[in-house]
C-alpha cells in the first residue's frame, strides 16, 4: 500500500494536545508530536518500509499501525481517490489554507434543538450592549424628517448600479440622514425571551443581534462638518470620532480607489463580535456575520439609489489601518465592509461612467464552447 501526506493538513495546540487535521475531509485528531515527523516523511507516495528507513529507531509494525491509523483519520492519502480530490480542489488552491480552512471547517453546523437549559445558559452571561455609543463625544443629532422612499421598487431595483465616480456636489442633509436611518436605524423591537428586546432593521439579520456598527467619513454633506463620525443608531446622531480625515487618506486605505476619493460619504461597517458569539457558539455564526454584512450593503445600495444617490461598495481595504483610524481593536469589533455614496454623474445607456453595454464583439471575445 502506498501513502502520501494529505495536501490539506493543519495543526494547532489545544491546551496540552497537538491536534492535526485535514480541513477538506473535516477531520481532526489529537496526536503525539512524533506523528509530525512521520507525516513529514510521507511528502511523496511511499511505503511503510521507506518511512521506517527514514525514521530510524521505530519498529515496522509500529510505523505501519500508525500509518494505517493516520490514513483512517484522513491525514494520509492512499490510492486513487486522492487524485480526484486534488483535481476538485484546484479551484481553492490560491485561497488555501485560510479560506479553505474556514469554508470546510464551518460546514455542517450543529443545529441541535434549542433546549430551555441551553437558552438559559447562553442568556445567563453578562448582558451584551446591542447599541454602541460614545457618550463623551461631541455630537450632532440628525433631523428626523425622512425623505420619501416611495420610489417604485422596480425602478430602484433595476436602477441600482455601482458608481465609481461622483459629481462634486454636496449630499443634502435630509437625504444623508434618511440613508443612515434607513440602513442602520432600528425600526422595531421584538421580545427575544431570555435575550430581552431585540432590534430589527430594514435588513434581515441572522440571529437578530444587529452586530454591525456604522462609522461614516463625511466629506460633502450640506450642514455637516467634514470628519469621521460614529452613527449612534438609537439616538440618530453623529458622534465625532476625529475631525481630521482626508479623502486621500481614506482612498489610500481602500486600495487607492478613485470611487472612495470622490464619494461624499464613506461608511465603514464594523461588527461587534460579542453580540453574536454570546448567543451562537458554533463557528458557522461567523459565516452568518459576513452574510449579514452583505445584506446591509445591498440595503445601503438600494436606499442610496432610491434617494437619488449613487453607491459604491468594496471589500478592498487595509483592515488594520482602517481599524486604527476608527479607534477600534479589530478583535472585539472588526471592520467588514466599506460602503460609499455620492451624487451620481449622469448615466449613459443606463450605465455609470466607465461602463458600456456589451455588444456582439464582447460576447464573441469569450464565447462559450
Ligand atoms: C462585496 C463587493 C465588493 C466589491 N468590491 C469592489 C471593488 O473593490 N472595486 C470596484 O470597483 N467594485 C467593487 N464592487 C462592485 C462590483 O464590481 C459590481 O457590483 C459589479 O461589477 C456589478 O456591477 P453592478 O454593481 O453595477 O451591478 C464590489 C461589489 C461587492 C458586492
Amino acid at each position: 500500500m502506498r501513502f502520501r501526506r494529505s495536501r490539506h493538513l493543519f495543526c494547532y495546540w489545544r491546551d496540552d494536545e497537538l491536534i492535526v487535521g485535514d480541513y477538506r475531509r473535516r477531520t481532526a485528531v489529537a496526536v503525539d508530536p512524533v506523528v509530525v515527523e512521520l507525516l513529514s516523511a510521507c511528502d511523496d507516495w511511499c511505503g511503510v518500509a521507506d518511512v521506517v528507513a527514514e525514521l530510524a529507531g521505530y519498529e515496522t509494525e509500529t510505523v505501519e499501525a500508525a500509518m494505517l491509523s493516520l490514513c483512517h483519520n484522513g491525514l494520509l492519502d492512499s490510492g486513487e481517490p486522492a487524485a480526484e480530490v486534488e483535481e476538485a480542489m484546484t479551484c481553492w488552491r490560491g485561497w488555501e489554507p485560510e479560506a479553505a480552512l474556514f469554508h470546510f471547517g464551518t460546514k455542517n453546523a450543529n443545529y441541535g434543538p434549542s433546549t430551555a437549559e441551553l437558552r438559559a445558559e447562553l442568556a445567563g452571561g453578562a448582558p451584551v450592549e446591542l447599541f454602541k455609543s460614545y457618550p463623551d463625544a461631541e455630537r450632532m443629532v440628525l433631523p428626523r424628517t425622512p425623505v420619501s422612499l416611495r420610489e417604485p421598487f422596480g425602478d430602484v431595483l433595476y436602477g441600482r448600479r455601482t458608481h465609481r465616480s461622483f459629481a462634486a456636489r454636496p449630499v443634502p442633509l435630509q437625504i444623508f440622514s434618511t440613508l443612515l436611518a434607513a440602513v442602520f436605524g432600528p425600526v422595531a423591537f421584538v421580545d427575544g425571551d431570555e435575550f430581552g428586546a431585540l432590534a430589527l432593521r430594514t435588513s434581515a439579520n441572522g440571529g437578530a443581534r444587529q452586530e454591525s456598527e456604522c462609522y461614516v467619513a463625511v466629506f460633502e454633506v450640506a450642514g455637516v462638518e467634514a470628519g469621521l463620525y460614529h452613527y449612534n443608531a438609537l439616538e440618530h446622531s453623529l458622534e465625532l470620532v476625529r475631525e481630521e480625515v482626508s479623502r486621500e487618506a481614506v482612498g489610500e486605505l481602500c486600495a487607492g480607489q478613485p470611487a472612495i476619493r470622490e464619494a461624499a460619504i464613506v461608511v465603514f461597517l464594523t461588527a461587534v463580535v460579542g453580540r453574536v458569539s454570546a448567543k451562537y457558539r458554533d463557528p458557522r455564526a461567523y459565516r452568518v456575520m459576513l452574510l449579514n454584512a452583505g445584506h446591509v450593503g445591498q440595503t445601503f445600495a438600494l436606499a442610496a439609489t432610491a434617494l437619488g444617490l449613487g453607491a459604491f461598495t468594496t471589500a478592498a481595504f487595509a483592515d488594520e489601518e482602517v481599524e486604527a483610524l476608527l479607534g477600534i481593536d479589530g478583535v472585539g469589533e472588526t471592520v467588514l465592509y466599506v460602503l460609499a455614496a455620492g451624487v451620481p454623474k449622469d448615466l449613459r445607456d443606463g450605465f455609470p461612467e466607465g461602463r458600456a453595454p456589451a455588444g456582439l464583439s464582447a460576447f464573441r471575445r469569450r464565447a462559450q464552447p
